[in-house]
C-alpha cells in the first residue's frame, strides 16, 4: 500500500520549472504521521522584506507538501508555532538560544520547549539567514527527515556565493544552452521579470547571495544612465530573496559611455567618472553587489593600454564602490591569445600566475581576484590553478562553470560536483599545515576579509532552466558546495534527486549512481589523460575537433604528432609551469614516476608507448577509455529505463531521449579520437576495434540515387572521412543488400542534423517502410561534422541475407539530409 501511494505522488506532471523546489505532496503514511505534530501557526518576529519572503515560503511549502494552511500571526502565540527571527531578537525570548554562535548568513534550526509549547525556531544570523534556514527546514521535510527535535546550526563557508550569467542585452547568452535570456531582450530589460524572481528564489534556496547578470565580455552600454534605470528593476526582483545584483563592466566605459578621451585608471578624470557612476548606481540600487571585470583578455581592453596593472584598474573601481559596500571581482582569466605555437616555452597555463602573483598585496581589501579553477579554461580535466595557492594578501574567489561549455553543453550528462569537490579538497601546500583550496577560499589559511566561489550558470528561458533536467543538479550542487564545501558529491546528488524526483529508493539510488559516474564517462570518451577536451577549440566547443587547438595562438595545445603527445610543462625541460606550485605538489607533477595518469599529458610530453601507472600504454589507454566511455554512456540508458513509471512520464521521456542522443554522440567522439590517433600514431589497437567496423556500411559505398559523396571536415568526425549529401529538392536515397547471417538486428543510421533545416528520413526494408524520423534537433552547426553527427537506431527487426535496405532523405533548407553510415547492431542496446 505504502509503495503504491508513493508511486502515485511521484508521477505528477512536471515541466522542470519548479526544479528542486517542487514541494511534492507527501503521501507516505509514516512521514505524514511524523509531520502531524508540526505547528499549525507561524510568526515572524522580523519584519524585513527577506524575512517576509521566508514566512511566505514556509506557508507555501507546508501547504504544498502537507496540505495544511499555516496561520500567520503577528506575535508569539500560546500554542506550538514556527518562529522566525534573527538570533539576536530570539535570544531575548528563548533561553535555549543564549549560547551558541551563528555568524555570516548562517541559521539555527531549533526546537524549543517553552511554557508548555513546542516552538520550531528558525533563527538567522541576519535576515538572509532566516530565509536560508526556512529553505533548509522545508528541504528536510521534502526529504522526509525527522524535524521534531531540531538543533542544527549552519554557517556558510564563504561570504561570496555568486552566480554569473553571461547574458547579452540583445537576449542571447554567451555559452548558454537553455534558450534566451531571462533578463534581457532586444537591447532592454524584459518587461516581465517573473522568471527572474523565480530564479532568485531558486538561488536563495541553496544559499546563493549574488548574481552578475550580464556577459563578462561587457557591452559598454550597460553603464549608460538609461540602462542602469532598467537594470534596477532586476535588482528589485532579486531583493526579496536576498540576492544582490552585480554587473560586468567594460574598463573602457569612461571613454565609450561618456566620451572621455581616456580610460587610464590613474587619470583623475577617470577616477572621478567611476566614483560618480558608482554613486548613481547606488541611488538606483542601494544593495548593489559590485562589478566583475574582464580586462586585457580575449580582445577586451584593459589597463595595459596605458601601461597600468590590473591592480591599478581594480583599485580605482574598488574605491568608487567602497563607501557603498560594493566589491570588485577582477578576473584572473588574462592571457595572450596570440601566443607563438612554435615556441616550446610559450604556455597559456602560466599566464594567470605570471600576471597576478607579482601583484599580491597590491589590491584593495574590497577587490577579490576571480580565478578559474584550472589554469586553462573549464576543460573536462585540468589541474588546480596554482594561483589559488599563490596569493597570501589578496582576496580570492574561485570560478567554476555550471553551464557545460566544454562538458557536453547540457546535451550530455556531466555532473560536475565531483570535479569541483576534487579541486576544493586539493591541498596546494601553501603552508606546512594542510591548505586545501576550500580553506584558502574561506580565509582560513591566510586571513583575508573576503573570499568565495562564483559559478557561471547561464540559465535561460527554457522551462528546465538548464535544458537537460539532470543538469540542474549542477546548479543545486554549486550552491550547496559554496555553502558547505565539506558535503560529499554523493550527499548532494541524493539530496537533489529526492527534491527533484521524489524519495523512491530506487529512483534515488539510480539517479545518484548515474550522476556520480557521468563526469568520468564524459571524460573517457573525450579528452584523454589531461590532454584537454579535444573539442573544436576555435568553434563551438562541442563535438570533436582534435587539430583545432594546434597551430594557432590560443594556447590550448596538446602537441600530438606521430611520435607522442602532451605539453611538457616541467621545470627541467618544459615551460616551467609546474614550478608555479608549492612543494611537494611541484615535485609530484615534475616527476613522471609520481605524476598521476589523469594529468600526465597536461604536464608531460610522452611517446604513445609510454607505460602508465595502470600498466597500459598511452595509446592503448586512449583506445580502451574511449570504447569503455561510449559503452558506459549506453549503459546510462539501461539504468534510466529501470525508472519508467517511477518518475513522471514527461521527464522520463525527456531524459531518455537525451541519453539516447548522448550515447550516439559518444560513439562519434569515440571514433573521432580513436581513428585520429590510430592514423597519427600508426599503432594499432591491440583489441582490434579502432579502424575496424565490420557491422558498418559506409553511405558513400552504398548504391546512391541522387546522393553524392562528400569529404567531411575535420575528417575524423565522419566514418571513413566521407558521407553523402542530397543536393536536390526532392528525396535522394541510399540502399544496400544485407550480407549478414539471418537474425535480429537494430538498424542504426548515422546522419547529420544541421541547424539550418529539418531534413526527413524514411527507412525501408525490401520496399516496406519500417521507420521514419525528422532531423529537427538544434545542434550547434549548419554543417555536416562532429557537432551534428547523430545516431538514430530503429527498433530491432528480423533481417535475412539479401534483404534490401533503403533510406530516403528529404533535404530542407541548408540541411542536405546527410548520411554517414548504417550499422547493423545485434545488441540493440538503444
Ligand atoms: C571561455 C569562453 C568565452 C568566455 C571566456 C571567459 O573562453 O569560451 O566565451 O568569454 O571563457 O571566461 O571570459
Amino acid at each position: 500500500m505504502a509503495i503504491s501511494l508513493l508511486r502515485a505522488t511521484e508521477c505528477l506532471a512536471e515541466t522542470g520549472e519548479a526544479a528542486w523546489l517542487r514541494y511534492a505532496p507527501i503521501k507516505d503514511p509514516h512521514a505524514l504521521k511524523q509531520y502531524a505534530s508540526l505547528p499549525q501557526t507561524a510568526v515572524s518576529l522580523d519584519h524585513s522584506l527577506i524575512a517576509s519572503s521566508a514566512e511566505k515560503e514556509l506557508t507555501r511549502g507546508i501547504q504544498s507538501m502537507l496540505a495544511r494552511t499555516l496561520r500567520e500571526v503577528p506575535k508569539l502565540p500560546n500554542e506550538n508555532a514556527f518562529v522566525l527571527g534573527t538570533v539576536t531578537d530570539l535570544r531575548s525570548r528563548f533561553s535555549e538560544l543564549q549560547s551558541g554562535q551563528v555568524t555570516g548568513d548562517g541559521f539555527w534550526l531549533k526546537t524549543v520547549h517553552h511554557r508548555g509549547h513546542a516552538y520550531t525556531v528558525i533563527a538567522g544570523a541576519d535576515e538572509s539567514g532566516i530565509l536560508y534556514g526556512t529553505f533548509a527546514l522545508l528541504s528536510r521535510v521534502a526529504q522526509l527527515q525527522d524535524v521534531s527535535n531540531l538543533d542544527d546550526r549552519e554557517t556558510p563557508a564563504e561570504p561570496i556565493r555568486w552566480v554569473d550569467q553571461w547574458d547579452n542585452l540583445n537576449g542571447s547568452i554567451e555559452r548558454g544552452y537553455a534558450g534566451r535570456s531571462i533578463f534581457f531582450d532586444n537591447g532592454h530589460v524584459r518587461a516581465d521579470l517573473t522568471r527572474v524572481n523565480e530564479y532568485a528564489r531558486l538561488l536563495a534556496s541553496v544559499g546563493i547571495n549574488g548574481c552578475n547578470v550580464n556577459n563578462v565580455n561587457a557591452a559598454p552600454d550597460v553603464l549608460s544612465d538609461a540602462s542602469l534605470k532598467e537594470l534596477a528593476r532586476i535588482a528589485d526582483a532579486f531583493r526579496p530573496w536576498g540576492v544582490r545584483m552585480a554587473l560586468s563592466v567594460n574598463i573602457a566605459s569612461p571613454q565609450t559611455v561618456d566620451k572621455l578621451d581616456t580610460f587610464d585608471p590613474l587619470d583623475p578624470r577617470v577616477q572621478a567618472w567611476w566614483s560618480s557612476k558608482a554613486d548613481e548606481i547606488y541611488r538606483l540600487i542601494p544593495d548593489f553587489a559590485g562589478f566583475t571585470v574582464k580586462a586585457d583578455s580575449e580582445g577586451q581592453l584593459g589597463p595595459s593600454s596605458y601601461g597600468r596593472t590590473p591592480a591599478d584598474a581594480a583599485n580605482v573601481l574598488a574605491r568608487a564602490l567602497k563607501a557603498h559596500g560594493g566589491v570588485v571581482l577582477y578576473r584572473a582569466f588574462v592571457y595572450n591569445h596570440h601566443l607563438d605555437w612554435r615556441d616550446p616555452k610559450a604556455d597559456r597555463a602560466r599566464a594567470a600566475y605570471d600576471i597576478f602573483h607579482p601583484l599580491d598585496g597590491k589590491f584593495d581589501d574590497n577587490v577579490v581576484l576571480q580565478i578559474k579553477h584550472g589554469p586553462i579554461d573549464f576543460q573536462a580535466r585540468e589541474p588546480v590553478s596554482p594561483l589559488l595557492g599563490g596569493l597570501e594578501h589578496t582576496n580570492e574567489a574561485m570560478e567554476v562553470q555550471i553551464t557545460q561549455e566544454y562538458t557536453g553543453q547540457q546535451r550530455h550528462l556531466c555532473f560536475l560536483i565531483p570535479m569541483w569537490k576534487e579541486v576544493l579538497d586539493f591541498d596546494l601546500h601553501a603552508k606546512p599545515a594542510p591548505t586545501p583550496v576550500k580553506d584558502i577560499l574561506a580565509g582560513k589559511v591566510f586571513q583575508r576579509p573576503l573570499g568565495g566561489i562564483v559559478g557561471v550558470a547561464n540559465v535561460g528561458l527554457d522551462a528546465n532552466w538548464l535544458e537537460h533536467p539532470l543538469a540542474m543538479a549542477n546548479l543545486y550542487g554549486f550552491g550547496r558546495l559554496a555553502w558547505d564545501p565539506d558535503l560529499s558529491p554523493q550527499t548532494i546528488a541524493e539530496e537533489w534527486t529526492r527534491l527533484t524526483f521524489g524519495n523512491d529508493p530506487l529512483v534515488v539510488q539510480t539517479i545518484t549512481a548515474m550522476q556520480l559516474a557521468s563526469w568520468h564517462i564524459y571524460e573517457s570518451y573525450t579528452g584523454p589523460l589531461g590532454a584537454g577536451t579535444m573539442t573544436d577549440i576555435i568553434g563551438v566547443h562541442y563535438g570533436p575537433g582534435i587539430e583545432s587547438s594546434e597551430r594557432n595562438g590560443w594556447g590550448q595545445w596538446h602537441r600530438a604528432d606521430h611520435d607522442g603527445i602532451g605539453m611538457d610543462r616541467t621545470v627541467a625541460t618544459g615551460t616551467g609551469y609546474i614550478g608555479q606550485y608549492h612543494e611537494p605538489v611541484a615535485a609530484m607533477y615534475e616527476s613522471l614516476a609520481s605524476c598521476p595518469d589523469n594529468l600526465l599529458l597536461f604536464m608531460h610530453h610522452v611517446s604513445y608507448t609510454y607505460k602508465l601507472h595502470s600498466g597500459k600504454t598511452v595509446i592503448q589507454h586512449i583506445y580502451d577509455s574511449h570504447y569503455e566511455g561510449a559503452e558506459a554512456a549506453a549503459h546510462l540508458i539501461t539504468q534510466w529505463k529501470t525508472l519508467q513509471g517511477r518518475v513522471d512520464d514527461e521527464r522520463y521521456k525527456d531524459v531518455l531521449q537525451r541519453l539516447i542522443y548522448q550515447a550516439g554522440h559518444a560513439i562519434v567522439w569515440r571514433d573521432a579520437i580513436c581513428e585520429w590517433f590510430l592514423k597519427t600514431s600508426g599503432i594499432p589497437d591491440e583489441k582490434g576495434r579502432a579502424g575496424h567496423h565490420p557491422n558498418r556500411i559506409e553511405a558513400e559505398l552504398m548504391e546512391l540515387d541522387g546522393y553524392t559523396p562528400v569529404e567531411i571536415s575535420p575528417w575524423e568526425t565522419a566514418s571513413g572521412g566521407k558521407a553523402v549529401t542530397c543536393d536536390r529538392s526532392t528525396d535522394c536515397s541510399v540502399s544496400f543488400t544485407v550480407q549478414r547471417a539471418d537474425g535480429e538486428y537494430a538498424i542504426a543510421t548515422q546522419y547529420f542534423d544541421q541547424n539550418d533545416g529539418t531534413a526527413q528520413f524514411h527507412l525501408y526494408v525490401n520496399g516496406k517502410l519500417v521507420d521514419a524520423w525528422v532531423a529537427d534537433d538544434d545542434l550547434p552547426s549548419p554543417k555536416m561534422n562532429g557537432h551534428t553527427s547523430t545516431r538514430h537506431t530503429s527498433p530491432a527487426l528480423t533481417l535475412k541475407t539479401g534483404d534490401t535496405i533503403r533510406i530516403d532523405g528529404l533535404p530542407s533548407g541548408g540541411d542536405k539530409a546527410g548520411i554517414d553510415y548504417v550499422e547493423l547492431e545485434t545488441s540493440g542496446a538503444n
